[in-house]
Formats: structure tokens, C-alpha cells, sequence
């Protein structure tokens, strides 16, 4: 019994990381779940003395060129921060043009999603944006809801800490209404509570552009994930750079707390 127990356990490690053999690091699968910080859209466009709008125009390029590879890849679920709780210190016509831009993105490529048997899932606090666009946005996703394929999870109005406080709240409510113990709360209610409840686990945090920080993204579920950044500006990524990534991620030797 404990041999068996400890054989499982072994192979969970296994097909989880890189393993080291002779000091070698052998590569390992690949991530299920990745998600990207899309960051440097402004300097693109500045280094081409362009508007900023020019550059998150081209960031939309680079989303659709990523998203069709990551289904080329076979990842499960590909998450993308496209708007943060905190971009709404932007300059009101900088914001307008990002939700213009979300809004004929979702308009004009959810029917090549669909097609292609993706899911849409949007993450954050959505249901706080304009109701024209919430009802857009529960659209693709009531109508990709029942497709088999990957997941593509887009952040909008998107804060980690928000949405704790979110979760947070939702438990408090769970517990008022006697339905849960405090004493009992434990990792997978929080989990289960989250936006990302029902995704995979994240494998891969990717931030382009060169910022070392998380920028409120994923807090929780970055846990254990593998980080990876790289100074290219987000409308200069493509599915090649995507593919230098899961390499790295591949080499990489998690060992969860473990040996
Ligand atoms: C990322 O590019 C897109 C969003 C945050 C919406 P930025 O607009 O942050 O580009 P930089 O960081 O100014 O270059
Ligand atoms: C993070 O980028 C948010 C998104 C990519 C949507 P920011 O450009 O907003 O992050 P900071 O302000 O440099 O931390
Ligand atoms: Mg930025």
C-alpha cells in the first residue's frame, strides 16, 4: 500500500516537471494552462512616433496571431490580461479607445472561436462595465459555452485583489446563510470562489516588455506557476516567441515545496 501510494506519487512529479537524470535537466510536458501580462503596446507605438492607439491596435494582431498558436500548441487555456482594476487611471480617451478596441475584437472574431470550438471566458470584474458590453461579452461566452476545445480567458476590469475581496465576500455570504463553517474554509472554497474556477491550474505567468512585476495579476493562482519574461513589446510577440516560452517552461524543474 505505501509502495503504491509512493509509486503514485512519483509520477505525479514526473509528468509535472523537469526531472534532473545525471544532473541533466530532461524536458517535461508542457504547461496546460498559460496566462500573459500583454505589456508594451505604448512604447511599440512610441518607438514609431505613432499614437498609443496604434499600439493597441497591433496588440490586437498579436492576440489573434497567439491565441490561433496556443490552439496549434494544444494548451488547455490561455489567459490574457487585456484591462486592469487599475487602468482606469488612463486618460478617459485612452480607455475609451482600449474598450472600442475589446468590443469589435469580441464582434468580429467570436465567430472564428466558435468555428474553431474555443471557449470564451472573460475574467474580472466585467459586470461592471458598459451593459452594451456585458451583454456582448455573456453572449460569447452563453455561445461558446458548450464547445470542447481550449479556453481563451481574457482579463477586463481584471484586479487579483479584487477579486479576492470578491470571492471573500461570497464566502462571508455563504457563511451567514449557515451553509459553510468559518472554521472549515480551506483552499479549494477560495479556489472555487475565484474567477478562474474551472481552469486548469496555472502553469505559465508570461510578461513581455521587460517589467518585472505582476501588476495585481493572478496573485493566487501564480503559486506555484513558472514565471517568464522577456523585454519584447506585446505587439512584437508571436507564436514563435510563445514556443521559446513552453521550451523554457519545459526545462524548468518544479518541485512544489518538494524534492
Ligand atoms: C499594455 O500596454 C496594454 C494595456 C495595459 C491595456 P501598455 O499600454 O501598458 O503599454 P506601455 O506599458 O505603456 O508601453
Ligand atoms: C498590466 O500592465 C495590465 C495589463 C497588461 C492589462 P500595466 O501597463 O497596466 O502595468 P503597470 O502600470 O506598468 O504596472
Ligand atoms: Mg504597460
Amino acid at each position: 500500500m505505501a509502495t503504491h501510494v509512493q509509486s503514485n506519487l512519483s509520477s505525479i512529479a514526473s509528468a509535472d516537471g523537469a526531472r534532473a537524470v545525471d544532473g541533466v535537466a530532461t524536458p517535461s510536458s508542457g504547461p496546460r494552462h498559460v496566462a500573459i501580462i500583454m505589456d508594451g503596446n505604448g512604447r511599440w507605438a512610441k518607438k514609431r512616433l505613432l499614437p498609443r492607439i496604434a499600439g493597441h491596435r497591433a496588440g490586437v494582431e498579436a492576440v489573434r496571431r497567439v491565441a490561433r498558436a496556443a490552439q496549434d500548441m494544444g494548451l488547455e487555456c490561455l489567459t490574457l490580461y487585456a484591462f486592469s482594476s487599475e487602468n482606469w487611471k488612463r486618460p478617459a480617451s485612452e480607455v475609451a479607445d482600449l474598450m472600442g478596441l475589446l468590443r469589435h475584437f469580441i464582434q468580429s472574431d467570436i465567430d472564428e472561436f466558435h468555428a474553431n470550438g474555443v471557449r470564451l471566458k472573460v475574467i474580472g470584474d466585467y459586470r461592471a462595465l458598459d451593459p452594451s458590453l456585458v451583454t456582448l461579452i455573456e453572449g460569447a461566452m452563453a455561445r461558446t459555452a458548450g464547445n470542447s476545445g481550449p479556453v481563451i480567458a481574457i482579463a477586463l476590469n481584471y484586479g487579483a485583489q479584487d477579486e479576492m475581496v470578491r470571492a471573500a465576500q461570497r464566502i462571508a455570504q455563504k457563511v451567514a446563510r449557515g451553509e459553510l463553517v468559518a472554521s472549515d474554509i480551506g483552499i479549494a472554497d477560495i479556489d472555487g470562489e475565484l474567477d478562474t474556477s474551472g481552469l486548469p491550474p496555472l502553469d505559465l505567468l508570461i510578461r513581455t516588455s521587460g517589467e518585472l512585476r505582476l501588476s495585481n495579476f493572478m496573485l493566487w493562482q501564480a503559486a506555484y506557476a513558472e514565471l517568464y519574461f522577456t523585454d519584447l513589446l506585446w505587439p512584437d510577440f508571436d507564436g514563435q516567441a510563445l514556443g521559446q516560452a513552453l521550451d523554457a517552461f519545459r526545462m524548468r524543474d518544479r518541485r512544489f515545496g518538494g524534492l
